[in-house]
C-alpha cells in the first residue's frame, strides 16, 4: 500500500502504478463501508476542490460535489462559460491562480485535441493535484469506479474476460475516452479483453498499443474484433456502449452517416444470453436506451449500472483523500 500520494494528478491511470492504484481500491472500499455504518471521515475538512466544467455532466459533478463535502471540504462549480476564458485566461493563469485558491482542480475538457492538452498544461502550472473528468482520451475515474464495481461483483479479476463493444446510438457522438481506458487499466488487473466495433470506429493507434503492451506484461489476452456476437460470446463483463467514428472524420454530419450503417448493434436479451451465464452488462450512462441496449437489459438482473454510478463517489473519495490531504 503507498501512504504517500499527496500532490499527484490522476489524468491517466497510466501514470499511476498498480501499487498506487490497488491503495485507491483499498481506500474506496474502506470510505463506502464507512458511508455504509455513518462513520464520518471527514479527513479533507477545509479543503476547497475546484470544479472546472467545459462539457455537461450529471454523474461526475454530482459525485464529486458530493464526495468532497463528506470528506468535510467544499466543492466549488465553475462554468468555464461564466469565466474569463473564453476573453484570453489561459491554461497556465487557471494552473497558477486556481491553485493558490484551491486544495485540487478537477476539470472536465472533452474537445477533440484540445481537452487533454488544456488539463495538462493547468497541471504543469498548478501547486495543488489536477484531476481530469473526463477529456477527449481519458475518463480515469469512470474507470476505476468500473474496475471496483467488477471486484464487487466478479470477485478477483483476473483471468476475468471484459468485452469492451461499440454500440449504436444516435443521440450525439459520444466520446472515445471511456473505452480507450478500459483497454488500459482492465489488463492490468488481470482482465482478458476483446474491444469489438466497426471498422470505422477505430481508437487511438498508441492507446491500443499501450493496452496491448499492458496486456503482454500481465499476460493476459487482448483481441481486436468486428463481430459484435462474438465479441458477446461467453464473457464475463459485456461493456457495450457507443463512441463517435473520431478517427475517421471528426465531421458529426459525416460521422452520423457512418453511425447510422450499425443501427443493428444494440445490447439486446438475445445477445445478452450468449455471454456467460453469469455475466454482468456494464455502461457508464447516459445510455440512449432501446437504441444502444433495450431496457431489459440496462434494467434487468445482469445490469450493475446503478452501482457502478455509485461507484464514482466512493473511487473519487479515494483519490480526493490521498492527493489532497
Ligand atoms: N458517466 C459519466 O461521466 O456521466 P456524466 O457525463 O453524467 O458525468
Amino acid at each position: 500500500m503507498q501512504t504517500y500520494l499527496r500532490g499527484k494528478d490522476m489524468i491517466t491511470t497510466q501514470e499511476w502504478t498498480k501499487d498506487e492504484l490497488d491503495t485507491v481500491m483499498n481506500v474506496a472500499f474502506e470510505l463506502k463501508r464507512a458511508r455504509a455504518m455513518g462513520i464520518p471521515h471527514a479527513s479533507l475538512r477545509d479543503k476547497v476542490l475546484a470544479l472546472l466544467f467545459f462539457f455537461s455532466s450529471t454523474r461526475t459533478r454530482s459525485s464529486f460535489e458530493a464526495g468532497i463535502a463528506q470528506l468535510g471540504g467544499h466543492g466549488a462549480f465553475i462554468d468555464s462559460k461564466t469565466t474569463q476564458i473564453s476573453h484570453g485566461d489561459t491554461a497556465k493563469e487557471i494552473g497558477e491562480i486556481y491553485g493558490r485558491y484551491y486544495d485540487g482542480i478537477a476539470i472536465r475538457h472533452c474537445d477533440w485535441n484540445a481537452g487533454n492538452e488544456y488539463i495538462r498544461d493547468v497541471a504543469k502550472a498548478s501547486r495543488v493535484p489536477v484531476l481530469n473528468m473526463q477529456c477527449e482520451i481519458y475518463h480515469p475515474f469512470q474507470i476505476l469506479a468500473d474496475l471496483m464495481t467488477i471486484i464487487e461483483k466478479k470477485g478477483d479479476p483476473r483471468g476475468k474476460t471484459i468485452t469492451v463493444s461499440w454500440a449504436y446510438a444516435s443521440s450525439y457522438l459520444k466520446p472515445i475516452s471511456v473505452p480507450q481506458s478500459l483497454l488500459l487499466l482492465m489488463p492490468r488487473f488481470g482482465m482478458n479483453v476483446r474491444l469489438v466495433h466497426p471498422p470505422e470506429f477505430k481508437l487511438m493507434p498508441d492507446i491500443v498499443a499501450q493496452g496491448q503492451e499492458n496486456a503482454r506484461r500481465a499476460k493476459t489476452s487482448f483481441e481486436i474484433m468486428d463481430d459484435f456476437e462474438a465479441g458477446i460470446e461467453g464473457s464475463d463483463v459485456i461493456y457495450a456502449k457507443s463512441w463517435g467514428p473520431l478517427l475517421t472524420t471528426d465531421d458529426p454530419v459525416k460521422g452520423k452517416e457512418i453511425t447510422d450503417r450499425y443501427q443493428d448493434w444494440i445490447t439486446d436479451e438475445r445477445r445478452m444470453a450468449m455471454a456467460a451465464d453469469d455475466a454482468i452488462f456494464m455502461h457508464p450512462l447516459p445510455a440512449d436506451r432501446n437504441i444502444e441496449v433495450t431496457d431489459g437489459v440496462i434494467d434487468g438482473p445482469q445490469s450493475v449500472v446503478y452501482d457502478e454510478a455509485e461507484n464514482r463517489l466512493h473511487v473519487q473519495k479515494a483519490v480526493m483523500a490521498l492527493t489532497m490531504s
